[in-house]
This record gives structure tokens, sequence and C-alpha cells, in this order.
């Protein structure tokens, strides 16, 4: 008897965690731009797992071989690839137009299409090297932002829009001059955007890794996935744990459902504290 009841009362909580961690985006329709390779990729398996069985992901890239192959592994009944180059806002307003068509609505755009650029003196600095990553990294971004905001308030929808910045939006020495500038304009487009958004119930967020072994970081020193993760592990603060795209790709999903209902504006750093601990004063060395 006693045993019963004590089982009864487990019910809730069991179908609590049940959602949680098996629909905890239910039945969005998503676009992730960049999602051919990285972070992007990682984050389009992950929400196609934590979605009810009608999720589905719309993977825009321009590496348009990659991003078949992703479709193909997660299955063409959770997810599409578009060629969508964000730097033309035509392209953006495309692929929102196919979501919109084919899967009926946006709930989430998970912007996330990057590019680093070279590491040069400040003294010569390639101006067309800024042009393109300003193009990629803030108006891209703002173009998907722009879109997928249009598309969420003509249908009343309390979508959720993510960014992906870098540890670099608010520190300096870590990356290229241009990147550094460009992510963190994109972080005050993020706060911007958010304050006119949410009287639409729409929040705006953005995720901000610290080092992760993907093309885009490996390239900048030509350095292996092995040599990137020892040499970002020998500077972190948490240590013990090699940051991975899938932890990324798991705050994004915690920006994307429900239970970051109240979360906006915010900028959730994924770097086990390495931007808010200053290790040039050996304390607890
Ligand atoms: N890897 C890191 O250490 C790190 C750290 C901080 C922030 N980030 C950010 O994470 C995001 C993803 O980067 P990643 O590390 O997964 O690298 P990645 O190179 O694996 O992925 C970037 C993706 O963006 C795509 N892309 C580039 N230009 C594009 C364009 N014009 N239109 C559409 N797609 C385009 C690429 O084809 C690629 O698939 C980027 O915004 C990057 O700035 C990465």
């Amino acid at each position: 008897m006693l045993k019963s009841s004590c089982f009864r009362s487990y019910i809730p909580y069991t179908k609590h965690f049940l959602h949680l961690f098996l629909i905890r985006l239910g039945a969005k329709v998503t676009i992730i731009t960049g999602a051919a390779s990285g972070i992007s990729e990682a984050a389009a398996r992950l929400f196609v797992k934590n979605g009810a069985r009608v999720v589905s992901v719309v993977i825009a890239d321009v590496q348009d071989k990659l991003g078949h192959d992703v479709v193909s592994s997660i299955g063409e009944n959770h997810s599409s690839y578009r060629h969508c180059d964000v730097t033309d806002e035509n392209q953006v307003k495309e692929t929102i137009d196919f979501t919109l068509s084919k899967y009926g609505g946006l709930d989430i755009m998970f912007s996330n299409a990057g590019f680093l650029g070279q590491i040069m003196s400040i003294m010569d600095m390639d101006m067309g090297e800024l042009d393109t990553i300003m193009a990629i990294n803030l108006r891209g971004a703002a173009s998907t932002m722009k879109h997928a905001s249009r598309a969420m308030v003509e249908r009343g929808v309390r979508g959720s829009i993510i960014c992906t910045t870098s540890v670099s939006d608010s520190l300096g020495g870590l990356a290229p001059h241009s990147y550094t500038a460009s992510k963190h304009a994109l972080l005050g487009l993020v706060r911007s955007a958010s304050s006119e958004l949410g009287k639409h119930g729409i929040r705006v967020n953005c995720v901000s890794p610290y080092g992760v072994a993907t093309s885009l970081a490996c390239g900048l020193t030509g350095v292996s996935s092995d040599e990137m993760e020892a040499m970002t592990s020998a500077v972190s603060n948490l240590k013990g744990i090699i940051l991975k795209p899938r932890h990324i790709a798991e705050a994004a999903i915690f920006l994307a459902s429900d239970e970051s209902a109240l979360v906006s504006g915010h900028n959730l750093v994924v770097d086990g504290g390495f931007s808010v601990v200053n290790h040039s004063f050996p304390l607890f060395r």
C-alpha cells in the first residue's frame, strides 16, 4: 500500500522529466545557419534528438555537399538543406520563405554561421577582410534576425532567436581584430533586438563559446583538433573537461526551449569561467 502510494507520487515527476529530456523542443520548426559543419552541425543533430516527432530543422549553409550529407544522416523526415549565403539578404529571405511553406511556420532561428579570418596587426589591417567578416558575422546575423522576426510577428509566434557570438564579444586579444569587432557588435545587436521584440513575446539571446576545435578554430593556427584542444585546455579555467561542439549545442537548446521562457537579451557564455577569471594573479595556483 505504502509502496504503491510512493510510486503514484513519483508519476508527475516522471512525466516532467520525460518532457524535459525527450521533447524539450516539442514540434518546433528551426533554421540553423552554418549547419554544414562544426557547432551548428552538432546543434542540428541535437535539436532533432530533442524534438517531438514532427520537429524540423532547416540547415542553411554555403557548403552544399556537407549540408546534404548532414541532412542524409539526420533523416529527410526531420531536416532539409538550403543553400544560403547569409551575406545575401535575398537568400536569407528565400530560406525563411522555404521553411514557412514546407513546414508551416518558424519557431527558432539559430544564427550560427561565422568566419574568423586571419591574425594580422592592426597596422596592416586588410579592409577587404574586415568587410567580409562584418558581412558574415554581423550583417548575416542581422538579416536572419530581420526576416525571422518578421515571420514570427506576422504569425503571432513567441519565437526564440539565438546568435553565436564568442568570448571575443567582450574580450580582446583572443582572435583577429575584425572578428573581435564583429562579435562585440553582434552582442550589441542581440541586446538591442531583444529590447524591441520582447513586446511580441520573441526572445533574443546569444551563446558565447570559448575555443572549440572546429575547422574555423583549427584553421586559424593550422593545428589539428587534438592540438587545438590541448592548447585551449592548457589555459582554461575549468579543468578535466574539453569544450566540444555538443556543449554549445546544449546551451542553444536551452535558449530555444521553454526552459528559458524568461531569458532574453542574455549572453550565455560557455567557457568554464575563462572570461571572468583573471589568471595573471596566481592566488589559487
Ligand atoms: N570554434 C570556436 O572556437 C568558436 C569560438 C567562439 C565562437 N565561435 C562561433 O561559432 C560559430 C560556428 O563556428 P564553428 O566553430 O562551428 O566553425 P565551422 O567553420 O565549423 O562552422 C561555420 C559554418 O559557417 C558556414 N558559413 C561561413 N560563411 C557563411 C555564409 N556566408 N553563409 C552561410 N554559411 C556560412 C561555414 O560553411 C561553416 O559550415 C561561428 O559563428 C563562430 O564565430 C566558434
